[in-house]
Formats: structure tokens, sequence, C-alpha cells
């Protein structure tokens, strides 16, 4: 696997490159497979890293996947059975999805071994809400060396739980446990991120019966049996906002294909605010600068409708290079700014503070994490060496590389490949100017056929 690529920066963006379905749903949707008694067929699935770790994990729990077509996965899981404790614990720290077959399994088996959590470090990332609202539904949670085992010695059994923050994982948690279990189930302080929309429409689709009222509130009423799905994923809206920033960055523009309006809308806000320009299409949006300088922004980040976490990087990429001091308030991780170290070595003025600056009630207020941002700009950013510190983080640093003047080397990308599909051959196709250093001839072949990861 390739891990360096080597950027000569300074370049506009320029050109078309298609978003696939969002990573974030179709990892979910695929477990979601396991609850159905005929198969299921998931379309527009990218081929990034997290959809092959669920499809192994599908696969040793005996459930049948192939690829019928380009961008489809069909999942049969007739012959589901328990996996080899040592198989599944040979995907341990591979990524955060495998807590989420813990609802599916003790349905369909009685049991279900977690091996201890991958993802990436961008903060502590505990699973304490997930085990919280396994133990509601009646599941016994045994924690063991390596990771936990969970059962249901009275089956699991719908409830009223109340979550303490609107967690994205501990929401789909609950849905994909609620809509087999006995009776019915009430979710307070629910998360309603459009992927987790998603997962409803494709549980509905299995026959499940869940209706999203208002404040956060989801109700279930669980049913004993359910079949598969045909469904086709939302367009993921983190890679589309990435592609943006990074058009924004180089002074660029980039058609994203597959970009819908309506999950981008908050980001289209802010993209506008900060001096971007957008044109919505019918098959996706085109990201410009329009020239002139950008403008300094106030944000925070928050959960649905507010601006994404997972937003933000690639954003402080572009901030470097707007007028005037830029503020973001980080609310939702405790511990992500810490890729602007390295921004910083690359010529940004970049300050973390541990205080609240902003005024969205924040977790982490009183605590040492240094959760705010002050981005002085413009600096013109110079070249550098720089290592991929986690998944987003990681696409900001090409975002700046591209952006910057001179030569970058960017390793470890092979964590970019968790998220983003085939992004060396987008690179190429908006003109990037790259190569892979282990492999000396690629930059004067610069094929596409070449870049294929
Ligand atoms: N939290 C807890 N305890 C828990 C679960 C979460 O304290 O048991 C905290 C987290 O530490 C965090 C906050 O709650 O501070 C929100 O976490 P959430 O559960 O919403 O996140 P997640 O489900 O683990 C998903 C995405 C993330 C994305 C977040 C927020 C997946 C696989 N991951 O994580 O995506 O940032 O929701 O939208 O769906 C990424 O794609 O790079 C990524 C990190």
């Amino acid at each position: 696997m390739r891990d360096t690529l080597t950027v000569h920066g300074g370049r506009p963006l320029g050109g078309t490159i298609a978003v696939r379905g969002a990573k974030n749903f179709v990892s979910k949707a695929m477990v979601a497979s396991l609850l159905g008694e005929t198969p299921s067929l998931l379309r527009n699935v990218p081929e990034i890293r997290d959809v092959g770790v669920v499809t192994g994990l599908l696969q040793l729990h005996g459930a049948d996947v192939s690829s019928p077509g380009d961008g489809e996965v069909l999942m049969d899981p007739t012959d589901v059975e328990s996996a080899h404790v040592a198989d599944i614990d040979a995907h341990a720290g591979a990524s955060r999805i495998p807590i989420l077959f813990c609802g599916p399994l003790v349905h369909r088996l009685g049991e279900a071994f977690i091996p201890d959590l991958g993802g990436c470090r961008i903060g502590d990332r505990p699973i304490n809400y997930h085990l919280d609202v396994l133990r509601q539904f009646g599941a016994v949670v045994d924690k063991r060396e390596g990771g936990i085992r969970i059962t249901a010695p009275r089956r699991l059994r719908g409830t009223k739980l109340s979550l303490p923050y609107p967690s994205v994982g501990a929401t789909e948690q609950v849905l994909l446990t609620a809509v087999r279990a006995e009776g019915q189930t009430e979710l307070r302080n629910a998360a309603i991120e459009p992927e987790i929309a998603d997962l409803i429409a494709v549980l509905q689709k299995m026959g499940a019966i869940i209706s999203v009222d208002t404040d956060r509130v989801i109700r279930v009423e669980g049913v004993d049996r359910l079949r598969g799905y045909d469904h086709r994923s939302l367009t993921d809206r983190i890679e589309t906002a990435s592609w943006a920033c990074a058009a924004l960055a180089t002074r660029g523009e980039v058609f994203v294909q597959g970009a819908t309006q309506p999950e981008m809308m908050t980001f289209l806000n802010v993209f506008r605010k900060v001096g971007g320009e957008f044109d919505v299409t019918d098959d996706g949006i085109r990201f410009y600068h329009p020239g002139g300088p950008l403008r300094a922004i106030a944000l925070e980040t928050d959960v649905h409708p507010g601006f994404m976490t997972d937003w933000q990087q690639p954003l402080v990429v572009a901030l470097t290079q707007a007028d005037g001091l830029s503020i973001v308030h980080e609310t939702v991780y405790e511990n992500r700014f810490g890729f602007t170290e390295a921004l910083g070595g690359m010529g940004a003025r970049i300050q973390v503070y541990r205080e609240c600056l902003g005024s969205t009630p924040c977790r982490f207020g009183h605590s040492d994490f240094r959760h705010s941002a002050a981005i002085s700009g413009p600096t013109p950013l110079h070249g550098a060496e720089i290592v991929v510190p986690d998944l987003r983080g990681g696409f900001s640093y090409l975002v700046a590389a591209l952006a910057a003047t001179g030569t970058s080397q960017v390793r470890g990308i092979g964590l970019i490949d968790r998220g983003y599909e085939r992004f060396s051959e987008k690179l190429l196709a908006l003109g990037a100017d790259v190569e892979w250093p282990d492999e000396p001839t690629s930059r004067s072949e610069g094929s596409l056929a070449h870049a294929s990861a």
C-alpha cells in the first residue's frame, strides 16, 4: 500500500469528481442486513476501507457478501452463526463499527462478542452510552480481556431511554436493537443526522415501525420478523465538503457529482459567508472560489442540524487564507485540533484554547481540553513533511499541501483510504501535481489508470 504522497502545491484544483455513498451510513446499513431474513442490496457504496472492515465482520459471522454490480453490495444473512472469538479479535482496532453488531447478533444468535474498538483518535471515544443502552434493553454486558460479551438471557425488551448527549452511534445502537425487541421503545435526546434518517428508511423498508417526533424523540414498535432491503445510500456529505474546501483553499473550482443540497445546507451557508460560491444542479454541486479575499468567520461545530465536526478540519485550512481572525469552537469532540500543530509548521497561525470561544453549550468548558481554535489569516502556506494523524485531519493536510507553495511529503496516506474513495485518482482528475515517491515514474506517467490505489 502507498504510504507517502508528494504534493507540488500552489495550483488551483479544477474539474469534476464523483462522490458516492456516505461512509457513516453505508457501514450501519450493512450491519442492519443481519436483522433481515432475506438478502439485502445496498447501492451507491464507495470503495473505502471501512466497507471492507464491515464486509469482513459480516463474512466471519457466516453472511454471504458479494458485489453484483459497481457500487453494489448484496448481503445474504441466511447462514449467520457465531464467529470464533479469535477471528473477531483480528478485527480489533480496525473501526468503531463492531459495537453496532450487538443488537442484531443478540437477536439472531442470543450472544455477541465485540472486540476493543478502533477508529480515529480524536478524543477518548468511550462506549459507555452504547453499553448503558444495551443494558436497558435487558442485555448482560460482560467485559473480558480484548472485548465484551453481550447476552440476553430473557430476550431484548423495548424500553424508555434518554441519551446524555445526542450521540450518533448510541442512537444507531438503539435503532438496531429496538426494531426487533419485544414491545415499544422511546428514545429521547436522539441524534437526527441525515445518515440516521437514511438508516431509519432502511429499517422501515425491512418492516420496522419507527417514528421520529419533534424534539429529538424516536419511537419504535418492535416486530418479530424483518426482511431484506433494497436501498441507495445518500451521498457522503463529509467528502463533499472536503473537496469543496480543497477548491476554496486552492482558489479553484470542483464540481462534486452526486452532492445533494438538503444535507449540505449548513455547510453551504458557511461556505458562502467565508467567500466561497456554489451552483446547485440536478446531478451535483459546483464549488468555487469567485476571486477576491476570503472572509474570517466565527463558527461552532454541533450535532445536526449544526455545522458538522467532520467539516471542521478542511475548513480550518481554508480559513488560514481568510482575511482576519476566525474562531472555531469544537463542541462534539474534546480533542479534534491536534492536526493544527503541523499546519503551524507550514506557516499557518493557529492558537488553540481550553476556553469555549463561543456560546453553544459545550461539555468541555470546565475541562482541560483545547477545543477552541483561533486562526489568523491570510498566511501563505509553504510545503513541509507532514504525517497524517487521522482520517479528516489527514485530508485537511492534503488540502494544505495543495494550497501551499513548494513541495510537501504527506506520510501515512493509507489512513485516508478509510473514508475517501480513490482520492489519489480524484486528485489527478482535478489537475493536482502529485506523485508517489515509492513509485518514481508515477508523476511523469500521471495517468488515472496508474493512480488506482
Ligand atoms: N460519546 C460518549 N460515549 C459514548 C458514545 C459517544 O461519551 O458511548 C461521545 C463521544 O466521545 C463524542 C460524542 O459523544 O464526544 C459524539 O459521538 P458520537 O457517538 O455522536 O460519534 P460516533 O457515532 O462515534 C460518528 C461518526 C464520526 C462523526 C460522529 C459525529 C461513524 C463511524 N463515525 O461517530 O465520524 O464525527 O458520528 O457526527 O459514523 C469520521 O467519519 O471521521 C468520524 C469520526
